[in-house]
């Protein structure tokens, strides 16, 4: 399973990639906007740092929510790196939109998925990477991780290549479970990947280890 940093900082994109556990990185206007990324040619360059950084795929996402707008917005953001995949929204002109990009070799990330139904029209239309938004599930009530069964068993069904992307990780135990469940890719906050090195045992067997050695030293 794949790695992806959910963030447009890059102080915490550094980090993660100097660790080596980062397979690339998804980021969004919300995201953007936290960095205080503003105006058209600020966002291009923000997404150029981090293709500069990160050898891997780097979701960029379209503003726009007609298809003209979509093609144009992704053809601009596709030609700023070879890594950058056009994350494109869940509506009929997106569906339409990652069609002409997947016809056209532009890599695309279909997003805010919430729906099995979603997950077909977008592998229908050529999506390579699908995000659905497992903890905007959750907070609803629903079971987000249900739908990443659902959509891996759909996609096993008929041998779709469309990734699964599970998204809006919330914390490590969301991580574990995608991959128990054959989720292509995460993609999460650092704070949900760090959280997978923790457990007692071993920072109790560590200061074990530790006092033990201190006391062979001669
Ligand atoms: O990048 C999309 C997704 O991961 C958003 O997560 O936490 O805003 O629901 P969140």
């Amino acid at each position: 399973m794949k790695f992806f940093l959910d963030t447009a900082n890059l102080e915490q994109i550094k980090e993660a990639n100097d660790i080596g556990i980062i397979d690339g990185v998804t980021t969004n206007p919300s995201l953007m906007a936290k960095e205080g990324i503003s105006g058209h040619n600020n966002v291009l360059k923000h997404y150029v740092k981090i293709c500069e950084m990160v050898e891997g795929d780097i979701s960029a996402e379209v503003i726009a929510t007609d298809f003209e707008g979509i093609v144009r917005e992704g053809e601009e953001l596709a030609s700023l790196a070879p890594n950058i995949v056009v994350k494109v929204p869940m509506i009929r002109d997106g569906v339409k939109a990652i069609n002409h990009f997947s016809n056209n070799g532009i890599r695309t990330n279909c997003t805010l998925v919430f729906s099995a139904g979603q997950a077909l029209l977008a592998a229908k239309a050529g999506a390579t990477y699908l995000s659905p938004f497992i903890g905007r599930i959750d907070d609803t009530g629903w079971n987000g991780l249900g739908l990443i069964e659902q959509i891996v068993e759909i996609y096993a069904n008929y041998g779709i290549m469309t990734e699964i992307l599970a998204a809006s990780i919330r914390n490590p135990l969301h991580i574990v479970k995608c991959a128990e469940l054959g989720a292509d890719v995460v993609t999460c906050p650092l704070k949900a990947m760090m959280g997978l090195l923790n457990h007692p045992l071993t920072d109790k067997g560590l200061a074990q280890f530790l006092a033990d050695a201190e006391g062979t030293r001669g």
